[in-house]
């Protein structure tokens, strides 16, 4: 069985109808078990096989939530080498959150990373719900493929 992680943040909701419905997404897939959780510690990380984290981009940026939960993590030497991780979140215009989310998870947590990060226009639509349930799906497929 993988075990899953979806940790989010959202001000005004839009990331999080994305994370609940992309959780929707990944219990379509046999083998695999989801959590979604609004915050987690560093230590957390460690007992799912995959991390996925959504967050909005707010000035051209992730949230400070996503920031202080690497930073701990690093600090704290929390080992996520060869976890599966992926990223999403809502945006308004220039989007880049999910793509730093990213980085950070392949270059300094040797994570194995799903690209690209996922992105919807401010508050998701019935179509932009129907693709985040895709991307869950995507992602919880990926996984039963890696682990
Ligand atoms: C103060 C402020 C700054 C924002 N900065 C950006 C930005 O730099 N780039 C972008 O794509 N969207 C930006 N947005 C738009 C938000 O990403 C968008 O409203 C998103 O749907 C919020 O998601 P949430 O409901 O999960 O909090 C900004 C919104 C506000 C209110």
């Amino acid at each position: 069985m993988s075990k899953i992680l979806i940790v989010y943040y959202s001000r005004t909701g839009n990331t999080e109808k994305m994370a609940m419905v992309i959780a929707e997404g990944i219990k379509t897939v046999q083998g695999t078990e989801v959590e979604v959780k609004y915050q987690a510690t560093p230590e957390e990380l460690t007992s799912y096989d995959a991390v996925v984290i959504g967050t909005p981009t707010y000035h051209h940026d992730m949230s400070l939530d996503m920031k202080n939960l690497f930073e701990e993590s690093a600090v704290k030497n929390i080992n996520l080498k060869d976890k599966v991780g992926a990223a999403f979140g809502s945006y308004g215009w220039s989007g880049e959150a999910p793509r730093l989310v990213l980085e950070i998870m392949k270059n300094k947590f040797q994570m194995r990373t799903i690209e690209p990060g996922f992105l919807i226009k401010y508050e998701p639509d019935q179509k932009d719900l129907e693709k985040c349930r895709e991307f869950g799906k995507k992602i919880a497929e990926e996984i039963t493929l890696r682990t």
